[in-house]
């Protein structure tokens, strides 16, 4: 059986930390891996807009020594009804992995189910979780660096500010108690994460010493945390649904104010990370995403680094069984 990508709660522990640590030294070495040479190729399929996720993707595909097939559904048989099945079977045929940008979790957990190679998520409206990966990295480069093992991200924090019932809030809860880490999300009440997804999150938090609290005080969230992080407060497909929008998460501004209270001493030290794209003085001031505490380049480029390793990592752990994992 192969290893699919699913969720973050995919990876254990132990396993999310050997693809971060590949991913730094793919950072430093960017071609010392070329597991798909020959080449073998990736399947890069989009449901839904993207910038970052297709070039990354792309790009490390081929600095793998692989060959990337980008395809956008809306010019696949899968935009006039050919069955998800029916589209995995042959997929499966001819390429190495599969990484699939769609809607619903269900339609991933569809494919995975069908396929005899990697699937990997490249965002669903639950999880985003190849981003964490990325984020993971950029803080861990921020707090002294992963070649420092086990003291890079666990007992490190993170405050997530706005909108707490998307994929990225998702993604940063499980995400971020794997590596050990204490998640904040600041979010009103009528989108609060899923309970489901907290309750997972907590169960991990348990085994790995990390901890999550979820508060509607955005200054409560962002004190004293190494990272300040927010999102967009309207994600993709969700244009014109009730509550999403300037009305509701105006508090939730990240301000210079705001990344004031961060660092671990209080002293503002904190960084700042937003998934992109960004819209600048709405979930965040220009004047922070702009500024010295924003790392929003490098979590970008790290995305490159972080995938390249997950790809690598998946294709050399096909005997394993997926972490059992339920809402
Ligand atoms: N952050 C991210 O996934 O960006 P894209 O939507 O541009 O891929
Ligand atoms: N929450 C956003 C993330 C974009 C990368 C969305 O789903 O649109």
């Amino acid at each position: 059986m192969p290893r699919h990508f699913l969720r973050d709660d995919d990876l254990s522990p132990a396993e999310q930390k050997e693809v971060l640590e590949l991913a730094a030294a793919l950072k430093r070495d960017r071609f010392a891996e070329k597991p798909l040479a020959g080449p073998r190729s990736v399947a890069i399929l989009f449901d839904k807009s993207s910038t970052r996720t297709r070039l990354s993707f792309a790009t490390g595909v081929s600095e793998l020594g692989g060959s990337p097939l980008v395809l956008e559904a809306a010019v696949s048989q899968l935009a006039r009804g050919e069955s998800i099945a029916d589209t995995t079977g042959v997929l499966t045929r001819m390429v190495s992995t599969i990484v699939w940008r769609t809607f619903g979790q269900e339609r991933i957990e569809e494919m995975a189910a069908h396929a005899t190679v990697p699937v990997i998520n490249a965002l669903t409206d639950e999880f985003h979780p190849c981003q964490i990966l990325a984020d993971l990295q950029t803080i861990a480069e921020h707090c002294g660096g992963l070649a420092d093992g086990d003291a890079a991200l666990a007992g490190r924090s993170l405050a997530y500010l706005g909108d707490g019932a998307n994929n990225m809030a998702h993604s940063y809860l499980l995400g971020g108690v794997t590596a050990g880490m204490d998640v904040r999300i600041a979010a009103p009440a009528s989108h609060r994460p899923e309970k489901g997804i907290l309750e997972r999150a907590r169960e991990i938090a348990a085994t790995t010493g990390g901890s999550v609290t979820v508060t509607e005080d955005p200054r409560e969230a962002a004190a004293g945390v190494n990272a300040v992080i927010t999102d967009t407060w309207v994600s993709m497909g969700q244009e014109g649904q009730d509550g999403r929008g300037e009305a509701t998460f105006s508090r939730y501004q990240v301000t210079e104010e705001l990344m004031d209270l961060s660092g671990a001493d209080g002293d503002g030290s904190g960084i700042f990370l937003h998934c992109l794209p960004a819209y600048r003085d709405k979930e965040v001031a220009a004047s922070v995403i702009d500024g010295p505490r924003s790392r929003v380049w490098d979590e970008a480029e790290n995305r490159l680094h972080a995938q390249k390793a997950l790809i690598t990592w998946l294709l050399h752990h096909p005997d394993e069984s997926t972490a059992s994992h339920a809402l």
